[in-house]
C-alpha cells in the first residue's frame, strides 16, 4: 500500500489571481456555514456583497489579505485593514475545522505585532464570535447593521497585543 502524503496547509499573500475563488470561497462559507445564526435572507444580503466582483478584489488588493491553501488550492482567507481592523475570516465549508482559521489568524497576530499595530479589532459574526473569543478576543458591544434590506447582528472584539507601557 502507498503511503498518502499529509495534506499540506499553507499561507501566502493574496494575488489579484486569486479574485475568482476567493469571492467563491466567501459566498459558500457564507451561505453555508452560518445559518444556525442568520436566517437565509440575511445570508442572502452578505453573499450579495460578492456580486460586485471588481470591488471585491479591490477591497482584497487594498488590505493585508492572506490566503489558506491545501495542496495549492484556496481554501480560505483573512484580510487586516488599517487600523488593526481585521475585515475578513472566511474559510470554505469543505475545509472548516480543521485549524485554516487559527493559522490565518496567528499569522495576522503575528503581521500586526511586526507592524507595532497593539490592538486588534474585529466586528465578529454570529458564527464567528466563539472562535475569536476561545482566541482571546474580549466583546466590547453588539452592533447591528444594514446589508441590503438586512440587518445583521455582529459583535465587536478587540485583542490586546502588546503590553500596555507601565503607568508613570
Ligand atoms: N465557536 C467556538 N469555537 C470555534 C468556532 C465557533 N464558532 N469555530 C471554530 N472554533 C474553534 C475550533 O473548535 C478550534 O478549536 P481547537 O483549537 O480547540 O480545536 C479553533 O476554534 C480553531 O478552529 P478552526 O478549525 O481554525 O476554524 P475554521 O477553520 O473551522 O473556521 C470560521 C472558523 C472562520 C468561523 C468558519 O466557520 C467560517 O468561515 N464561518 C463562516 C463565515 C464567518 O462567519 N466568518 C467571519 C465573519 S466576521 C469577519 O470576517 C471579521
Amino acid at each position: 500500500m502507498m503511503a498518502m502524503a499529509h495534506p499540506k496547509l499553507a499561507l501566502r499573500p493574496y494575488l489579484a489571481d486569486d479574485a475568482a475563488l476567493i469571492l467563491e470561497i466567501f459566498r459558500a462559507s457564507v451561505m453555508d456555514l452560518t445559518g444556525d445564526d442568520y436566517t437565509e435572507a440575511q445570508q442572502q444580503a452578505w453573499a450579495a456583497a460578492a456580486d460586485d466582483a471588481a470591488a471585491f478584489a479591490k477591497r482584497m488588493g487594498n488590505q493585508l489579505t492572506l490566503v489558506a491553501s491545501l495542496e495549492g488550492s484556496p481554501i480560505g482567507f483573512a484580510s487586516l485593514a488599517t487600523g488593526g481592523k481585521i475585515d475578513m475570516l472566511y474559510v470554505h465549508p469543505a475545509a472548516v475545522g480543521q485549524g485554516v482559521a487559527a493559522m490565518l489568524i496567528d499569522a495576522i497576530e503575528k503581521l500586526a505585532n511586526a507592524r507595532k499595530i497593539e490592538m486588534l479589532i474585529v466586528d465578529a459574526s454570529d458564527t464567528a464570535s466563539g472562535f475569536f473569543q476561545k482566541r482571546g478576543y474580549v466583546a466590547q458591544q453588539r452592533n447591528t447593521v444594514t446589508v441590503g434590506d438586512e440587518w445583521l447582528a455582529n459583535t465587536t472584539m478587540h485583542k490586546q497585543l502588546s503590553p500596555k507601557p507601565e503607568a508613570s
